[in-house]
């Protein structure tokens, strides 16, 4: 009786103990962090991507620049090639995304927030990471307000949204650094 008393609260300890450990962040708190992005189903899958389970919210911070990244070296190739198949003003309209998703754009902003996280930086990468979404945005809708948004065909404003949600999540992701 004692035995199996001892043998399942064991089992039942043992379970705690891998759940509990399988991420460093606990669930409650990637939900919590989640509920205060735009898209929390988003947000839940992108963190739950994360093959290293036991990541600390600073190396959750970084695979999730490095996800924006891969997103925006993505994109960079897309428009390269909508640039090749275009003429006119949609030729024009990619040439000007193309500086501001570069290295002079977005994704020079991405290592500056890379740097920012590695420095300890956290407000540091709050900033940057509000400057890729504002390269992101230019390209989308125009540099100035009075700018009448280019209606663009392409897989373009899509791949400019799934960057948007993923920077969404650094946003958040920095306040609690600063925690
Ligand atoms: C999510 O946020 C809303 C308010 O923004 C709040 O009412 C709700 O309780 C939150 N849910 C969780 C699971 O934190
Ligand atoms: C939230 O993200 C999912 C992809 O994870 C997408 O299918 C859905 O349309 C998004 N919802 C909103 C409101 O953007
Ligand atoms: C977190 O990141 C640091 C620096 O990149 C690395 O040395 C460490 O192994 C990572 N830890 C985990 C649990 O991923
Ligand atoms: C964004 O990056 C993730 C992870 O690398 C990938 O699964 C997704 O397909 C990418 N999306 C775009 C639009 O590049
Ligand atoms: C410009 O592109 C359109 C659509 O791709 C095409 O129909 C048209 O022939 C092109 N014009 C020139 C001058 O290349």
């Amino acid at each position: 009786m004692v035995c199996n008393l001892c043998s399942s609260l064991v089992s039942v300890f043992a379970i705690f103990l891998v759940a509990s450990t399988s991420y460093a962040i606990p669930e409650s708190e990637v939900k919590t962090i989640c509920n205060q992005t735009q898209n929390s189903s988003f947000c839940l899958a992108l963190l739950m991507s994360n093959p290293n389970p036991n990541a600390g919210l600073v190396n959750v911070t970084q695979y999730t620049i490095d996800v924006a990244r891969a997103n925006v070296t993505n994109t960079i190739k897309l428009i390269n090639d909508l640039i090749g198949h275009s003429n006119g003003s949609s030729k024009s309209h990619y040439t000007e995304c193309l500086d501001h998703f570069g290295s002079e754009g977005a994704l020079g902003d991405i290592d500056y927030t890379q740097e920012m996280l590695q420095k300890g930086d956290y407000q540091g990468v709050n900033v940057a990471a509000s400057a890729v979404s504002d390269d992101v945005e230019d390209c989308i809708s125009g540099e100035s307000p009075s700018d009448s948004p280019y209606d663009d065909p392409s897989d373009l404003p899509k791949y400019a949204a799934v960057i948007q949600s993923v920077l969404g999540v650094i946003l958040v992701l920095s306040k609690y650094l600063r925690h």
